[in-house]
Protein backbone atom coordinates (compact mmCIF):
# COMPACT_ATOMS: atom_id res chain seq x y z
CA UNK A 1 0.00 0.00 0.00
CA UNK A 2 1.25 3.84 -0.77
CA UNK A 3 1.09 5.21 2.44
CA UNK A 4 1.63 8.74 0.83
CA UNK A 5 -2.02 8.46 -0.98
CA UNK A 6 -3.61 8.70 1.98
CA UNK A 7 -3.06 11.73 2.36
CA UNK A 8 -4.28 12.98 -1.02
CA UNK A 9 -7.35 10.74 -1.18
CA UNK A 10 -8.33 12.30 2.49
CA UNK A 11 -8.34 15.77 0.73
CA UNK A 12 -11.12 14.85 -1.35
CA UNK A 13 -12.63 13.66 2.35
CA UNK A 14 -12.60 16.46 3.99
CA UNK A 15 -14.61 19.57 3.46
CA UNK A 16 -12.14 21.30 5.63
CA UNK A 17 -9.89 23.15 2.46
CA UNK A 18 -7.12 23.00 4.91
CA UNK A 19 -4.43 20.63 4.09
CA UNK A 20 -5.61 17.45 5.48
CA UNK A 21 -3.81 17.17 7.95
CA UNK A 22 -3.55 19.89 9.81
CA UNK A 23 -7.48 19.13 9.82
CA UNK A 24 -6.61 16.06 11.36
CA UNK A 25 -4.51 17.62 14.01
CA UNK A 26 -6.91 20.14 14.57
CA UNK A 27 -10.07 17.54 15.78
CA UNK A 28 -7.78 15.58 17.31
CA UNK A 29 -6.25 18.46 19.60
CA UNK A 30 -10.06 20.05 20.26
CA UNK A 31 -10.91 16.49 21.42
CA UNK A 32 -7.48 15.82 23.48
CA UNK A 33 -7.96 19.26 25.51
CA UNK A 34 -11.12 18.21 26.32
CA UNK A 35 -10.39 14.10 27.15
CA UNK A 36 -6.77 13.27 27.53
CA UNK A 37 -5.53 11.40 30.41
CA UNK A 38 -3.07 13.31 33.22
CA UNK A 39 0.02 11.10 34.05
CA UNK A 40 2.65 12.06 36.55
CA UNK A 41 4.95 12.20 33.22
CA UNK A 42 3.17 14.89 31.66
CA UNK A 43 3.68 17.32 34.33
CA UNK A 44 7.88 17.20 33.70
CA UNK A 45 9.87 17.89 30.62
CA UNK A 46 12.44 15.75 32.14
CA UNK A 47 14.23 13.70 29.98
CA UNK A 48 15.28 11.28 33.40
CA UNK A 49 11.69 10.77 34.66
CA UNK A 50 9.99 10.63 30.37
CA UNK A 51 12.19 7.66 30.47
CA UNK A 52 11.56 5.92 33.80
CA UNK A 53 7.79 6.11 32.05
CA UNK A 54 8.36 4.99 29.33
CA UNK A 55 10.81 2.16 29.88
CA UNK A 56 8.12 0.77 32.35
CA UNK A 57 5.00 1.01 30.23
CA UNK A 58 6.72 -1.33 28.14
CA UNK A 59 4.46 -4.67 28.66
CA UNK A 60 2.88 -3.14 31.90
CA UNK A 61 -0.20 -1.40 31.94
CA UNK A 62 -0.75 2.00 33.02
CA UNK A 63 -2.37 2.19 36.14
CA UNK A 64 -0.19 -0.48 37.40
CA UNK A 65 3.05 1.64 36.24
CA UNK A 66 1.45 4.89 38.63
CA UNK A 67 2.88 4.01 41.95
CA UNK A 68 6.37 2.31 40.67
CA UNK A 69 6.95 5.28 38.42
CA UNK A 70 6.31 7.61 42.22
CA UNK A 71 8.40 5.38 44.38
CA UNK A 72 11.35 5.48 41.54
CA UNK A 73 11.33 9.10 41.38
CA UNK A 74 11.58 9.03 45.09
CA UNK A 75 14.35 6.36 45.11
CA UNK A 76 16.42 7.33 42.07
CA UNK A 77 15.37 10.83 41.37
CA UNK A 78 17.81 11.32 38.72
CA UNK A 79 20.46 9.60 36.38
CA UNK A 80 22.98 10.48 38.79
CA UNK A 81 21.31 8.42 41.63
CA UNK A 82 20.32 5.36 39.39
CA UNK A 83 24.06 5.28 38.27
CA UNK A 84 25.40 5.20 41.82
CA UNK A 85 23.04 2.63 42.94
CA UNK A 86 23.84 -1.25 43.16
CA UNK A 87 22.00 -3.70 40.53
CA UNK A 88 20.52 -5.29 43.38
CA UNK A 89 18.69 -2.07 44.55
CA UNK A 90 17.56 -1.58 40.93
CA UNK A 91 16.19 -4.78 40.67
CA UNK A 92 14.36 -4.55 44.17
CA UNK A 93 12.49 -1.58 42.59
CA UNK A 94 11.63 -3.20 39.49
CA UNK A 95 10.29 -5.79 41.05
CA UNK A 96 6.88 -6.91 39.87
CA UNK A 97 7.43 -4.85 36.63
CA UNK A 98 8.77 -7.73 35.14
CA UNK A 99 11.11 -8.05 31.92
CA UNK A 100 14.06 -7.65 34.46
CA UNK A 101 16.20 -6.47 31.21
CA UNK A 102 15.05 -3.11 31.37
CA UNK A 103 16.13 -2.18 34.65
CA UNK A 104 19.64 -3.66 34.32
CA UNK A 105 20.08 -2.02 30.62
CA UNK A 106 17.91 1.68 31.87
CA UNK A 107 21.05 1.09 35.02
CA UNK A 108 23.55 0.58 32.58
CA UNK A 109 22.22 3.31 30.52
CA UNK A 110 22.59 5.92 33.34
CA UNK A 111 25.97 5.41 33.93
CA UNK A 112 26.86 6.28 30.44
CA UNK A 113 25.10 9.18 30.56
CA UNK A 114 27.13 10.29 34.28
CA UNK A 115 30.32 9.34 32.41
CA UNK A 116 30.40 9.70 28.84
CA UNK A 117 27.77 12.64 28.17
CA UNK A 118 28.90 13.87 31.79
CA UNK A 119 25.39 13.59 33.20
CA UNK A 120 24.17 15.76 30.03
CA UNK A 121 20.96 13.33 28.23
CA UNK A 122 21.90 13.95 24.62
CA UNK A 123 18.66 15.73 22.77
CA UNK A 124 19.49 13.51 19.86
CA UNK A 125 17.05 10.99 19.16
CA UNK A 126 19.89 9.06 17.24
CA UNK A 127 22.04 9.40 20.72
CA UNK A 128 19.92 8.71 22.72
CA UNK A 129 19.15 5.23 20.84
CA UNK A 130 22.83 4.40 21.02
CA UNK A 131 22.16 3.56 25.29
CA UNK A 132 21.46 0.22 26.22
CA UNK A 133 18.15 -1.21 25.87
CA UNK A 134 16.45 2.29 23.81
CA UNK A 135 15.26 1.42 20.57
CA UNK A 136 13.44 3.73 17.89
CA UNK A 137 10.29 4.13 19.84
CA UNK A 138 11.85 5.13 23.19
CA UNK A 139 13.99 7.48 22.11
CA UNK A 140 11.59 9.31 19.89
CA UNK A 141 9.54 9.17 22.68
CA UNK A 142 11.37 11.08 25.17
CA UNK A 143 12.85 13.39 22.42
CA UNK A 144 9.35 14.46 21.53
CA UNK A 145 7.95 14.31 25.44
CA UNK A 146 10.89 15.98 27.01
CA UNK A 147 12.34 18.50 24.32
CA UNK A 148 9.07 19.16 22.07
CA UNK A 149 10.78 17.55 18.81
CA UNK A 150 8.88 16.67 15.27
CA UNK A 151 9.63 12.84 15.82
CA UNK A 152 7.31 9.98 14.98
CA UNK A 153 6.33 7.39 17.59
CA UNK A 154 4.48 4.39 17.42
CA UNK A 155 2.84 2.33 20.44
CA UNK A 156 0.43 -0.30 20.56
CA UNK A 157 -2.30 2.63 21.10
CA UNK A 158 -1.31 4.81 17.93
CA UNK A 159 -0.47 1.56 16.03
CA UNK A 160 -3.93 0.26 16.34
CA UNK A 161 -5.74 3.45 15.68
CA UNK A 162 -2.84 4.48 12.09
CA UNK A 163 -4.34 0.92 11.06
CA UNK A 164 -7.78 1.26 10.58
CA UNK A 165 -7.48 5.23 9.79
CA UNK A 166 -5.37 3.79 6.49
CA UNK A 167 -7.18 0.43 6.15
CA UNK A 168 -3.57 -1.39 6.59
CA UNK A 169 -4.70 -4.87 5.84
CA UNK A 170 -1.18 -6.24 6.02
CA UNK A 171 0.27 -7.85 10.15
CA UNK A 172 1.56 -4.65 11.88
CA UNK A 173 4.43 -6.79 13.15
CA UNK A 174 5.86 -7.52 10.47
CA UNK A 175 8.61 -5.22 9.02
CA UNK A 176 6.60 -4.57 5.84
CA UNK A 177 3.43 -3.48 8.59
CA UNK A 178 6.08 -1.02 11.14
CA UNK A 179 7.43 0.72 7.90
CA UNK A 180 3.79 1.78 7.06
CA UNK A 181 3.12 2.58 10.06
CA UNK A 182 6.00 4.80 10.97
CA UNK A 183 5.77 6.89 7.67
CA UNK A 184 2.36 7.32 8.00
CA UNK A 185 3.11 8.58 12.20
CA UNK A 186 6.37 10.57 10.55
CA UNK A 187 3.58 12.18 7.67
CA UNK A 188 1.34 13.63 10.24
CA UNK A 189 3.20 14.62 12.92
CA UNK A 190 3.21 18.49 13.22
CA UNK A 191 6.74 20.63 12.90
CA UNK A 192 5.56 22.48 16.57
CA UNK A 193 3.82 21.09 19.67
CA UNK A 194 4.97 17.26 18.71
CA UNK A 195 4.35 16.67 22.43
CA UNK A 196 0.75 17.25 22.66
CA UNK A 197 0.41 16.27 19.50
CA UNK A 198 1.74 12.81 20.24
CA UNK A 199 -0.33 12.51 23.67
CA UNK A 200 -3.57 13.18 22.00
CA UNK A 201 -2.64 10.90 19.35
CA UNK A 202 -2.06 8.14 21.79
CA UNK A 203 -4.66 9.13 24.07
CA UNK A 204 -7.29 8.57 20.89
CA UNK A 205 -5.98 5.31 20.41
CA UNK A 206 -6.25 4.13 24.34
CA UNK A 207 -9.60 5.89 24.83
CA UNK A 208 -11.86 5.67 21.76
CA UNK A 209 -10.22 3.45 19.34
CA UNK A 210 -9.29 0.60 21.39
CA UNK A 211 -10.27 -2.74 20.79
CA UNK A 212 -13.64 -2.00 20.82
CA UNK A 213 -13.40 0.96 18.88
CA UNK A 214 -15.99 4.02 20.05
CA UNK A 215 -16.60 5.20 16.35
CA UNK A 216 -19.57 6.93 17.18
CA UNK A 217 -17.56 9.74 19.33
CA UNK A 218 -14.37 9.58 17.53
CA UNK A 219 -13.65 13.10 16.56
CA UNK A 220 -11.63 12.04 13.57
CA UNK A 221 -14.02 9.34 11.40
CA UNK A 222 -14.42 11.52 8.81
CA UNK A 223 -11.02 11.23 7.68
CA UNK A 224 -10.72 6.74 8.88
CA UNK A 225 -10.69 5.01 5.49
CA UNK A 226 -11.95 1.30 7.22
CA UNK A 227 -15.09 -0.03 7.22
CA UNK A 228 -14.47 -2.66 9.53
CA UNK A 229 -12.60 -1.41 12.17
CA UNK A 230 -13.21 -3.95 14.99
CA UNK A 231 -11.46 -6.20 12.43
CA UNK A 232 -7.94 -4.14 12.42
CA UNK A 233 -5.21 -4.69 13.18
CA UNK A 234 -4.39 -7.34 11.81
CA UNK A 235 -1.24 -9.68 13.36
CA UNK A 236 0.69 -12.66 12.54
CA UNK A 237 -0.85 -15.97 13.34
CA UNK A 238 0.54 -16.76 17.55
CA UNK A 239 2.78 -18.85 18.25
CA UNK A 240 0.70 -21.64 20.52
CA UNK A 241 1.44 -21.62 24.16
CA UNK A 242 4.08 -23.92 25.34
CA UNK A 243 3.47 -25.49 28.98
CA UNK A 244 6.48 -26.33 31.26
CA UNK A 245 6.73 -27.28 34.69
CA UNK A 246 9.63 -26.16 36.79
CA UNK A 247 10.54 -28.08 40.30
CA UNK A 248 12.31 -25.68 43.17
CA UNK A 249 12.48 -26.37 46.78
CA UNK A 250 11.82 -24.72 49.76
CA UNK A 251 14.05 -25.09 53.43
CA UNK A 252 14.13 -23.36 56.22
CA UNK A 253 17.07 -23.81 58.69
CA UNK A 254 16.93 -21.47 61.98
CA UNK A 255 14.80 -19.10 60.68
CA UNK A 256 16.98 -18.15 57.50
CA UNK A 257 15.55 -19.83 54.17
CA UNK A 258 17.98 -21.34 51.07
CA UNK A 259 17.65 -19.09 47.88
CA UNK A 260 19.94 -19.66 44.85
CA UNK A 261 20.45 -16.32 42.56
CA UNK A 262 19.35 -16.71 38.90
CA UNK A 263 22.13 -16.69 36.09
CA UNK A 264 19.25 -17.08 33.42
CA UNK A 265 15.87 -15.95 33.19
CA UNK A 266 15.56 -13.37 35.90
CA UNK A 267 19.70 -12.83 36.36
CA UNK A 268 20.46 -11.64 39.36
CA UNK A 269 17.47 -11.65 41.34
CA UNK A 270 17.08 -14.67 44.40
CA UNK A 271 14.81 -17.30 43.92
CA UNK A 272 14.18 -20.46 45.62
CA UNK A 273 16.82 -23.37 44.92
CA UNK A 274 16.18 -25.59 41.30
CA UNK A 275 15.17 -29.60 41.68
CA UNK A 276 16.39 -31.10 38.53
CA UNK A 277 13.64 -33.73 39.44
CA UNK A 278 10.67 -33.20 41.82
CA UNK A 279 11.44 -35.61 45.14
CA UNK A 280 9.72 -38.73 44.70
CA UNK A 281 6.85 -39.39 46.80
CA UNK A 282 6.41 -35.98 47.88
CA UNK A 283 3.19 -33.49 47.25
CA UNK A 284 4.61 -30.04 46.36
CA UNK A 285 3.53 -27.35 49.14
CA UNK A 286 2.70 -24.75 46.49
CA UNK A 287 1.95 -24.87 42.65
CA UNK A 288 1.09 -21.78 40.86
CA UNK A 289 1.27 -20.90 36.95
CA UNK A 290 2.89 -17.63 35.15
CA UNK A 291 2.96 -16.55 31.94
CA UNK A 292 6.87 -15.75 30.36
CA UNK A 293 7.07 -15.27 26.68
CA UNK A 294 5.51 -17.90 24.81
CA UNK A 295 5.58 -20.34 27.99
CA UNK A 296 2.91 -21.56 30.36
CA UNK A 297 5.10 -22.49 33.32
CA UNK A 298 4.24 -24.16 36.29
CA UNK A 299 5.58 -23.49 39.03
CA UNK A 300 6.12 -26.60 41.92
CA UNK A 301 8.16 -25.86 45.44
CA UNK A 302 8.31 -29.08 47.65
CA UNK A 303 9.95 -29.02 51.00
CA UNK A 304 13.35 -30.62 50.22
CA UNK A 305 16.28 -30.73 52.92
CA UNK A 306 18.62 -32.44 50.40
CA UNK A 307 18.76 -29.62 48.48
CA UNK A 308 20.71 -27.94 51.38
CA UNK A 309 22.76 -30.99 51.46
CA UNK A 310 23.96 -30.21 47.52
CA UNK A 311 24.51 -26.64 47.47
CA UNK A 312 26.37 -24.87 44.71
CA UNK A 313 27.75 -21.11 44.66
CA UNK A 314 25.21 -19.55 44.13
CA UNK A 315 23.30 -20.39 46.62
CA UNK A 316 22.82 -18.57 49.78
CA UNK A 317 20.97 -18.23 53.30
CA UNK A 318 18.55 -14.99 53.76
CA UNK A 319 17.20 -14.35 57.24
CA UNK A 320 13.37 -14.69 56.76
CA UNK A 321 12.44 -11.26 58.16
CA UNK A 322 14.76 -9.77 55.65
CA UNK A 323 12.94 -11.15 52.60
CA UNK A 324 11.20 -8.09 51.69
CA UNK A 325 14.41 -5.86 51.13
CA UNK A 326 15.81 -8.79 48.40
CA UNK A 327 14.95 -8.66 44.86
CA UNK A 328 12.87 -11.82 43.95
CA UNK A 329 10.68 -12.38 40.97
CA UNK A 330 7.09 -11.98 41.73
CA UNK A 331 5.97 -16.14 41.32
CA UNK A 332 8.70 -16.89 43.49
CA UNK A 333 7.91 -14.05 46.17
CA UNK A 334 3.94 -15.34 45.84
CA UNK A 335 5.10 -18.63 46.50
CA UNK A 336 7.72 -18.03 49.25
CA UNK A 337 4.54 -15.74 50.98
CA UNK A 338 2.27 -18.73 50.74
CA UNK A 339 4.22 -21.18 51.87
CA UNK A 340 5.31 -19.02 55.04
CA UNK A 341 2.09 -18.01 56.28
CA UNK A 342 0.99 -21.64 55.78
CA UNK A 343 3.94 -22.88 58.28
CA UNK A 344 3.62 -19.75 59.93
CA UNK A 345 7.09 -18.73 59.71
CA UNK A 346 5.88 -14.98 58.46
CA UNK A 347 8.50 -12.71 58.44
CA UNK A 348 8.37 -10.84 62.15
N1 LIG B 1 2.30 4.12 26.77
C1 LIG B 1 3.55 4.32 26.35
N2 LIG B 1 3.96 5.57 26.63
C2 LIG B 1 2.94 6.18 27.25
C3 LIG B 1 2.74 7.45 27.80
N3 LIG B 1 3.72 8.34 27.75
N4 LIG B 1 1.55 7.73 28.35
C4 LIG B 1 0.59 6.80 28.38
N5 LIG B 1 0.70 5.57 27.89
C5 LIG B 1 1.86 5.25 27.33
Amino acid sequence: MDVRRWTFDVCSISANTAPPAVSFRRSLLAWYRQHGRDFPWRHTRDPYAILVSELMLQQTQVAAVIPYYREWMRRFPDFAALAAASEREVLHAWQGLGYYARARNFRAAAQIVMEKHRGNFPRSADVIRELPGIGRYTANAVATFAFNQSLPIVEANIARLLARLLDLRIPIDTSAGRDALWTEAAALVPTREAATYNSALMDLGALVCGSRPKCGVCPVKRFCRTKKPSTLPIRKARQPLKSCTEHHGFVVRRRRVLLEQSQDRWRGMWMLPRLATPPALHQPLHVSEFPFTNHRITLAVYSDHNVAGKRNATQRWFPIRNLGSLPLPSPHRRALNQILTATRQIAS
